[in-house]
């Protein structure tokens, strides 16, 4: 194994200094070192969308990126998304909807449509099927996922 080296991050507004390899992604790094396990390792390869989380507002497949390289970032997780008690309006929105089943894929769901609801598509739910079209639902909650983030995205400050 390789040493480990001292870095810091900045997760939910607070930084938090660990040592990680190298060769550690962001995805472990957050769950094994922050204990933040709201973020989920479905593929652990870029392809399933469970482990997004937003860097400096956008959204980003942690799980192909290393926590080396995100220091000095602005880091947001599942955990970070409400303000106290008040749910995000796309967490909200997910409840009002039921836009989950097993709940798996749900916070790199929210994270993604949070990311998605910045970003410049069009308004149709063919815009949102494309667009969402990285976070997979093995559940097939599709029709109700996107429900929620038709809604959801209107209401996000
Ligand atoms: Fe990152 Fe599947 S765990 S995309
Ligand atoms: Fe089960 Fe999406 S709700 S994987």
């Amino acid at each position: 194994s390789v040493a480990p080296v001292p870095i810091k991050l900045q997760v939910n507004g607070q930084e938090h200094a660990l040592e990680v390899e190298p060769r550690v992604t962001l995805l472990d790094a957050l769950r094994e070192n922050l204990g933040l396990t709201g973020s989920k390792k479905g593929c652990d390869l870029g392809q399933c969308g469970a482990c997004t989380v937003l860097v400096e507002g956008r959204r980003v497949n942690s799980c192909l990126t290393l926590a080396v390289m995100q220091q000095g970032k602005r880091i947001t997780t599942i955990e970070g998304l409400s303000q106290g008690e008040t749910l995000h309006p796309m967490q909200q929105s997910f409840l009002a909807h039921d836009g989950f089943q097993c709940g798996y894929c749900t916070p790199g769901q929210i994270m993604s449509a949070v990311g998605f609801s910045r970003e410049p598509w069009g308004q149709t739910d063919a815009d949102i099927r494309e667009g969402m079209c990285g976070n997979i639902c093995r559940c097939g909650a599709y029709p109700h996922i996107v429900a929620a983030v038709r809604d959801g995205r209107g209401k996000q400050a």
